[in-house]
C-alpha cells in the first residue's frame, strides 16, 4: 500500500486520535471534514458528505479510507453510499465506523451500508463499536456538572470503549490487510451500568455524581430543551432500547485482535480526562 489514506470526520472524536496514530506510524494522511483544518501534522483537505463535489479532491492520491457518519446525522444510507460508491470508482480500500449491534437486524441503516460495503468488491474492514466512554465529556457533560446523569438506560450495562481504542483498532484495519473481508465488534474491558460508571467518573473527578435512570420522553424533553433537534434526540433516545435489553453488555477480545492491546477502562479513561470532565 504505497498511497495515502483519507480520514474523514478527521477534527471529530476518533478522527483525532487515528490521525495522531497513523502520523505516528509515518503514515501520508489527509484529514478530511468540511473546514479542510490541518490535523496532527497531516494535510487537511475539505470533504462534505452534503456535497459530492468535494469527494473527488478528497480521494485524489488515497488508495485507504475511514468512512464515518459525524454525530447529530441520522440519515446514514443517504449520506454513507455515495461515499461508498466513489471509493468503488476508484477502487479505494474502506474502514467503515459502523455501530456496535447493528448486525442484528438488516434492516436497520447501518447495516445496510455495510451489506453495500460487503457487495462492493472492494477490500473493506467494518468497525462496530460500542458506546464511547468520552460520551460522558461530550453528551452526558452537562450532566456531570450538576451532579446527575440522567438518561433512559434503566439499569442496563454497557461495555464502554475509549476513542483511543476505536482510532488504534482503525488504524490497524487501515494499515494491514489481515483484518480485510472482516467485521470486529469493539467493546471496552468491562460492562458498567451507568450508576457504575457514574461512581467511578466520581471518585476520579472528586465530586458527587449520581445517575438517575428517566424515560424516553424525559430524556427528548431535557436534549430539545438544550437545543438539540427533536429528530436526533429522538434517535438517542432509540440507542437506549438495546442498553436497556442487555445488548449492550457483551464484552469482546476484538480490540486486542486488531491492535495486540486490552482496551482501556472507564477508570483509564477518566484519569486521562480528568481536566476535561472536571472543567
Ligand atoms: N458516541 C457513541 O457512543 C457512539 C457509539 C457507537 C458508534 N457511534 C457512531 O460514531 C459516529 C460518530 O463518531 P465521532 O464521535 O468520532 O464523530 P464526530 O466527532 O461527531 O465527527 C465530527 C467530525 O466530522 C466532521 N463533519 C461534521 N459534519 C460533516 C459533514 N457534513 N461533512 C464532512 N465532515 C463533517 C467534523 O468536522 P467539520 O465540522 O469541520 O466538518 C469533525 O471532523 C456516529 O456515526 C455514531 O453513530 C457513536
Amino acid at each position: 500500500m504505497v498511497g495515502k489514506i483519507l480520514v474523514l470526520g478527521a477534527t471529530g472524536n476518533v478522527g483525532t486520535p487515528l490521525v495522531k496514530a497513523l502520523r505516528t506510524q509515518g503514515q501520508a494522511v489527509k484529514a478530511a471534514s468540511r473546514s479542510g483544518k490541518p490535523v496532527e501534522g497531516a494535510e487537511g483537505v475539505v470533504f462534505d458528505y452534503a456535497d459530492p463535489s468535494t469527494f473527488g479532491p478528497a480521494f485524489e492520491g488515497v488508495d485507504r479510507a475511514y468512512v464515518m457518519l459525524p454525530s447529530g446525522y441520522v440519515n446514514a444510507k443517504e449520506l454513507l453510499l455515495p461515499v461508498i460508491e466513489a471509493a468503488k470508482a476508484r477502487q479505494v480500500k474502506v474502514v467503515f465506523q459502523s455501530v456496535f449491534g447493528v448486525d442484528a437486524d438488516d434492516s436497520i441503516p447501518y447495516r445496510q451500508v455495510e451489506i453495500a460495503l460487503e457487495k462492493s468488491g472492494l477490500p473493506y474492514v467494518i468497525l462496530r463499536p460500542n458506546w464511547f466512554s468520552d460520551n460522558f465529556q461530550t453528551y452526558w457533560k452537562a450532566g456531570i456538572d450538576h451532579g446527575q446523569i440522567a438518561v433512559p438506560a434503566g439499569e442496563g450495562k454497557s461495555s464502554f470503549i475509549d476513542v483511543r481504542d476505536i482510532a488504534a483498532s482503525a488504524a490497524a484495519a487501515l494499515t494491514s490487510d489481515r483484518f480485510d473481508g472482516k467485521a470486529f465488534n469493539l467493546t471496552g474491558p468491562k460492562a458498567l451500568s451507568y450508576g457504575e460508571a457514574a461512581k467511578i467518573l466520581s471518585d476520579v473527578i472528586g465530586k458527587p455524581v449520581a445517575y438517575t435512570a428517566i424515560s424516553d420522553e424525559a430524556f427528548i424533553g431535557i436534549l430539545t430543551g438544550a437545543g438539540v433537534p427533536n429528530d436526533y434526540a429522538t434517535f438517542l433516545a432509540s440507542i437506549f432500547y438495546p442498553v436497556r435489553e442487555g445488548w449492550t453488555a457483551a464484552v469482546t477480545g476484538d480490540v486486542e485482535t486488531l491492535t495486540g492491546k486490552a482496551p482501556r477502562s472507564l477508570e483509564t479513561y477518566a484519569k486521562d480526562n480528568a481536566q476535561a470532565l472536571k472543567a
